[in-house]
């Protein structure tokens, strides 16, 4: 095995993805996957079963069709009691997992701050904190810690964790709250050898965010789109694949053992932009 291997590889890992037929979650679970991986992907299931969420993972890493390594498995992740049923599901079919990658998050609409609807705002406050983070991260805790088990929980944190994005007052209030989370969790973990880390991914197109940035009867960019594009140094919007690297970096604690409490922007430069 090569030094960079020998970082990097996940053979001996079983991660769970939430949110795993989701646009950047199932990207990520790819990753995994070509790193040696097993991967469950857990989601509602809403667009298409699980099962058919596993295969297209399967497909993209290049795994033959009947790979017991990828497994899709149905469950709200705001749900103690399904994320509790759904980790025992997981053991039984694939090991104990060690990684957790926090998928589950999102934005909905976006309004003036005059006519912010106050169901929409706690909705997406509940999808990004609690189905997102609180939920899936304290079984994962309780039965890491219960067995031993030095695990890695990645977390979605976005550009509004550090800066608010205009009209989503919802979404930035979450994400800050999502940064904010993964250092008091990491900190309040790593007695126990757990750590807590996050992805910042900076402008990718995805299910979420489509109609934002591209008017859909012409197919150009939005004003906001535009405006996002100008302020993104590397002048366009992101690859799935440029979020691979630094998901692999901190979920191996061969390569980030020492590594907890950060969050990483995957961004083309966004944060530093200035005029
Ligand atoms: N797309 C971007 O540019 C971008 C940028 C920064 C951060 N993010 C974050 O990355 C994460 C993924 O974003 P995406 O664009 O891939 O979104 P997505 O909507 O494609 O994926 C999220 C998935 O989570 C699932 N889900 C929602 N609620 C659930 C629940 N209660 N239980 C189980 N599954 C549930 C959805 O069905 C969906 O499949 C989110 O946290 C998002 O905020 C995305």
């Amino acid at each position: 095995m090569s030094f960079v291997e020998s970082l990097f590889n996940l053979r001996e890992s079983v991660v769970v993805v939430t949110g795993g037929g989701g646009a950047l979650p199932s990207s990520i679970a790819v990753a995994f996957a070509k790193a040696g991986a097993k991967v469950a992907l857990w989601g509602r299931g809403t667009h298409h079963p699980m099962a058919k969420a596993a295969d297209l993972v399967k497909e993209q890493a290049e795994l033959p069709p009947d790979s017991p390594n990828v497994a899709g498995i149905t469950v709200d992740t705001a749900s103690t009691t399904a994320c509790a049923a759904a980790f025992d599901e997981t053991v039984r079919s694939l090991g104990m997992p060690d990684i957790l990658l926090n998928g589950v998050g999102g934005n909905m609409g976006r309004s003036s701050f005059l006519d912010f609807d106050e169901k929409v705002f706690d909705e997406v406050v509940r999808l990004n904190l609690m189905a997102g983070l609180m939920v899936p991260s304290r079984i994962f805790a309780k039965r890491w810690i219960g067995a031993g088990v030095e695990g890695s929980i990645i977390n979605m944190t976005s550009m509004a964790s550090y800066k608010g994005l205009s009209a989503v007052w919802a979404y930035d209030a979450a994400k800050a709250g999502v940064l904010n989370l993964t250092q008091t969790l990491a900190k309040e973990l790593a007695p126990h050898g757990i750590r807590v880390n996050a992805v910042a991914p900076g402008f990718f197109v995805g299910n979420q965010n489509r109609a934002l940035l591209f008017d859909e009867t012409t197919g150009k960019l939005t004003a906001r789109g535009q405006a996002i594009i100008a302020r993104t140094p590397f002048g366009r919007f992101g690859e799935y694949e440029e979020l691979w690297g630094a998901v692999l970096y901190l979920a191996n604690p061969k390569a980030s053992g020492f590594v907890t409490g950060v969050s990483i922007p995957v961004d083309g430069g966004y944060l530093s932009d200035n005029i």
